[in-house]
């Protein structure tokens, strides 16, 4: 792993800082990546962030688990929704050169059909109008094939494909490329074409399924649209539309 890391780091000719063992890779990447792509890796956190509160827990040396840094300055604060939508793309696209047919459930969790293969957690520095820093943490279930019973509903590439054991370091790499292309694109004002991409990757887009709200109410309903500042636009069996943010919504 170290030695395919420091080929990488060469490659595209950032910083690529690998821990055995970390707290949590979004809090050390805050502290040590300076430039823009640089990267923190870690074999094992033990205090590893997912959204809601949750933690992200994986048995080490089985996936991946790294966060990275991006100064996405062309973007305004209400534009932040752009860095989720390349990010969850670059990791579905990522996915689907190994034949894993991920999609993007709203806002930027990874499945393949109904089970999470990945999760990303996004944390934004905002100046004024302004995104100055994004550290952008991703877990990939690569080579696991046990889970923790209390999960929900797991999944990793190796349980999805015929395949015994794939090279994290080149997932890595194969996710690298995709975001560089896509950050690339919406640098060079390519909003619609993501907005594009990520609609086609949505999942469940367009088919009937149960929402739940905070309070408990749960009704069907069929997701439209994601609109540009990333909320869900739902509509009701009774035709009626429903617009949330993230945490306002559970599916
Ligand atoms: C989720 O809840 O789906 C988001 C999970 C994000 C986990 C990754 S692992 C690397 C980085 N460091 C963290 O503490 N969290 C993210």
């Amino acid at each position: 792993m170290k030695s395919k890391l420091e080929e990488f780091s060469k490659l595209w000719g950032v910083e690529v800082t690998y821990l055995e063992a970390t707290t949590s890779t979004n809090d050390i990447a805050r502290e040590v990546t300076s430039a823009q792509g640089d990267i923190v890796i870690a074999e094992c956190q033990s205090a590893g962030r997912g959204q809601r509160g949750n933690r992200w827990t994986s048995p080490s040396g089985e996936n991946l688990m790294f966060s990275l840094l991006l100064t996405p300055l062309f973007l305004s604060a209400e534009e932040q929704f752009y860095v989720s939508k390349a990010v969850s793309l670059a990791v579905c696209q990522a996915f689907r050169e190994y034949e894993v047919q991920a999609m993007i459930k709203w806002p930027n969790d990874i499945y393949v059909d109904d089970r999470k293969i990945a999760g990303i957690l996004i944390e934004h520095d905002v100046t004024g109008d302004s995104i100055t820093r994004s550290i952008i943490g991703i877990g990939i279930n690569v080579n696991q094939r046990e889970f923790d019973p209390s999960l929900p509903n797991p999944t990793s590439m190796a349980l999805e494909t015929s395949s015994e054991y794939f090279d994290r370091v080149d997932v890595l790499s194969t996710f690298y490329e995709k975001l560089t292309a896509l950050y690339d694109l919406l640098g060079r004002d390519g909003k619609a074409e993501i907005d594009s991409q990520y609609m086609d990757a949505l999942y469940l887009l367009g088919q009937p399924h149960t929402f739940t709200e905070p309070g408990g109410r749960s009704y069907r309903g069929v997701i439209r649209n994601v609109l540009p500042d990333g909320q869900i636009r739902i509509e009701d069996e009774a035709g009626h539309t429903h617009i949330y943010l993230f945490k306002e919504v559970s599916y």
